[in-house]
């Protein structure tokens, strides 16, 4: 029976489709990831795993690809694949597969949380509140900025991007789609809001770094729902605490998780969540339903339903 190796549990009952496919389904079952040396033994401990899905917390490199050599198949559980090695992939016969379209909507959701909530304050005014610092009804207190109106800068054009313009637009903000190759330093200097939604690249690692956050009007808040390697943290945190820029309400950093230790932590107005963009039972649920379709196929041997 081919073994299909899950590196964590994932929700939902998509993994029975496998299991009623023939396939014997090796869930891992813990909550921290493997080790690169322990998902290398695991894939080729006993039977051979043909197929593995891989959180995007695992590197998929060269090393677990020659480690692993009957793998024909990786299901990334996201959307960003950042975390595999595609050529060496190719060059090893797997198939990649990833998550499109499911966590659209949670994510764009999500960013514009973010970007409420950074402009209305309100991880600082629900503090506020719980501390008993609210004594009255504040004419001067907690003030944010306006939404509506504003103009939001949306970095990547793709899929959430798109769908974070959307919703921006339902908030009568004026929005500014920046596509690859666009001038981004020149929209950046009439923002009021930036969204990021680049994958990370070798070309967009750092793209938002100190020259664009000095470009960003010294109130404008900065959002990254996309990878934490996009944004220079080290620029941003010089940025939020010279006032620079007005905020940043991050779900993603560089690294996962940032430890509690990390200056950029000390930085005033910034609000990070641990990468919980798709973290809605819709969206995880359907993410596993299309690993599985993208795992079936691959060890089928037929072309994946959603490639990387
Ligand atoms: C993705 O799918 O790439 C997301 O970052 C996961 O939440």
């Amino acid at each position: 029976m081919p073994r299909v190796l899950v590196t964590r549990p994932i929700p939902g009952d998509a993994l029975e489709r496998l299991r009623d496919a023939g396939h014997e389904v090796d869930v891992r079952e813990a909550d921290l990831p493997p080790s690169p040396r322990e998902l290398r033994e695991r894939l080729t401990a006993g039977e051979p795993a043909r197929g593995l899905l891989a959180m995007l917390t695992e590197r998929v490199d060269r090393e677990l690809l020659e480690a692993a050599p009957e793998l024909r198949v990786v299901a990334n559980y996201a959307v960003g694949s950042d975390n595999v090695d595609h050529d060496a992939c190719a060059e090893h016969g797997v198939a990649v597969g990833v998550t499109p379209d499911v966590l659209t909507d949670a994510t764009a959701d999500l960013a514009f949380a973010l970007l409420l909530a950074g402009a209305r304050r309100l991880v600082e005014a629900a503090a506020d509140v719980r501390a008993g610092r609210w004594q009255t009804w504040e004419p001067r207190g907690w003030i944010g900025r306006d939404v509506h109106g504003a103009r939001l800068v949306v970095v990547g054009a793709g899929r959430i991007g798109r769908a974070v313009a959307r919703r921006a637009e339902g908030f009568d903000m004026d929005v500014v789609l920046v596509r690859s190759g666009d001038d981004l330093d020149a929209a950046l200097e009439g923002a009021d809001f930036v969204s990021v939604h680049a994958p990370l690249t070798e070309a967009t690692r750092g793209l938002i770094g100190a020259a664009q956050l000095r470009r960003m009007p010294a109130h404008a808040i900065l959002v990254n729902t996309a990878r934490g390697g996009v944004v220079d943290q080290v620029a941003l945190r010089g940025a939020l605490v010279a006032g620079e820029i007005g905020g940043a309400a991050l779900d993603v950093t560089d690294p996962e998780p940032l430890p509690p230790e990390d200056p950029l932590l000390e930085a005033p107005n910034l609000l990070v969540l641990p990468h919980v963009g798709s973290a809605t039972a819709g969206a995880r649920q359907a993410m596993a339903d299309r690993s599985v379709d993208n795992l079936l196929a691959g060890l089928a041997g037929d072309p994946l339903p959603f490639p990387a």
